[in-house]
């Protein structure tokens, strides 16, 4: 059968697809990003990126230039396509639990733009056996060429970073996994091949890896500060010289669309036997509370002008999603205090430029360390609370 494009990601407007589609336009193959998101369709029309994505404007100016990228908001696309990544959003219900469900009935309504000859790659997190429900939706009878080829970038480096990582690759038979293989081998350093289950569970663990190891150091972070002792002061004598350490990180608030996602997929798949999770979850939740608990003992909050530092979720990006600022924001509210918030990269009309919060907070909270706020210089009289501060590494 012959095709319009070589792929179709769906989904292709977010922070996944998106940056795959360029890169994989970059390479030479017919891309087309298909999404419902018209706002999105707009802006990346005009060359121009709907959030930061370091190196990914000048890909996506000439690949869409030369015709390698094409944006559609007709589902039509994917019936055009010879590969189908699907890269949309899975996010998990308010209790922490995976929306499977919803994922497969999404599965299921692109049924009718389907045929056996396509290879359908799932690109979106997954809970673990997920894949496996993915194939009964499509229906057992029919040969469907199924793959599962996780996405592990950091959120806003996936230009550099697709380029550098393996590809785990998985698929429920060899033209699955062949066919994957060869379309990510246009990209990636290296592919990985792994069973279904295998690939799911080390998607998932590895971010929940990650998550478990930024609340050791907030845990560890909190018992120095009951003590009086400097963190990374200690972490400094620790990791200096001393490899087996090295991995430990600065404290600072761990959130995103991923980590604590992710990390309660593994739950709920594990019937809430995931304690070292759920143990990361409350530390990491509860640092906001922690810090406004030490406010709390050195001064009255009521009335307090209390700025915040970065309202994105990590440094350097423009993404908000369950990000921790904002439950700090909320707490120090419900405390009493008056709290003005800022952002060098979201952009939200309550936000106040990060010069107004210098001159009229008394306590100011670093709460994403972006760039810009590393040479601000503070009153004396202000009380600058930097947990991430002193990084040695
Ligand atoms: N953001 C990350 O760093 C990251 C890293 C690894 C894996 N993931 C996983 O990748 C997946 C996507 O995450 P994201 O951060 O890109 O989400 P996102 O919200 O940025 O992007 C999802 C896109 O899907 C589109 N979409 C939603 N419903 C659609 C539909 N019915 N048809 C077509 N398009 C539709 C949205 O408009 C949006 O553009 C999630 O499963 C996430 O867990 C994300």
């Amino acid at each position: 059968m012959s095709y319009k494009y070589d792929i179709c990601i769906v989904g292709g407007l977010g922070h996944i697809g998106l940056p795959l589609g360029i890169v994989f336009a970059s390479k030479g193959l017919k891309v087309c990003l298909q999404d419902i998101n018209k706002d999105s369709a707009e802006i990346v029309s005009r060359g121009e990126l709907p959030f930061v994505e370091y190196e990914a404007e000048p890909l996506l100016k000439k690949t869409l230039k030369n015709g390698n990228l094409s944006i559609s908001l007709d589902s039509q696309s994917i019936a055009e396509s010879k590969n189908i990544i699907i890269a949309i959003g899975t996010p998990v219900d308010e209790y922490m639990n995976s929306r499977t469900r919803e994922f497969l009935e999404f599965i299921s309504s692109l049924k009718e733009y389907l045929n056996p000859d396509q290879l359908i790659i799932i690109r979106s997190s997954v809970a673990p056996n997920a894949c496996e429900q993915i194939k009964r939706t499509l229906g057992e009878g029919e040969n469907w060429k199924l793959s599962y080829c996780p996405e592990r970038i950091v959120q806003g480096y996936a230009i550099k970073e697709l380029k550098k990582l393996p590809q785990i690759v998985a698929g429920f038979s060899d033209d699955a996994v062949n066919e994957a293989s060869d379309l990510f081998q246009n990209i990636s350093s290296s592919i990985i091949k792994t069973t279904m289950q295998e690939a799911e569970l080390a998607k998932l663990f590895a971010n929940s890896w990650r998550y478990i190891q930024f609340a050791i150091a907030n845990q560890f972070f909190m018992i120095c500060e009951d003590q009086g002792v400097d963190y990374n002061k200690v972490r400094k004598a620790m990791v200096e010289g001393y490899e087996r350490a090295s991995q430990l990180p600065s404290a600072g608030f761990a959130a995103g669309p991923c980590l604590l996602k992710d990390t309660m997929q593994i739950s709920s798949f594990y019937q809430g036997g995931f304690l070292l999770g759920h143990s990361a979850m409350m530390v990491n939740e509860g640092l906001p509370n922690f810090l406004v608990n030490q406010m709390k003992s050195r001064y009255e909050l009521k009335n307090r002008k209390v700025g915040i530092l970065g309202m994105a979720f990590k440094a350097d990006v423009d993404d908000i999603r369950d990000s921790l600022s904002f439950r700090l924001s909320k707490i120090l509210k419900f405390s009493g205090a008056q709290v003005l918030c800022s952002d060098e990269f979201a952009n939200n009309p309550e936000f106040v430029t990060k010069e107004e919060i210098v001159e009229k907070c008394e306590t100011i909270i670093i709460a994403a360390p972006h760039s810009q706020y590393a040479d601000l210089k503070f009153l004396d009289s202000t009380d600058v609370i930097d947990i991430w501060k002193s990084n040695p590494q």
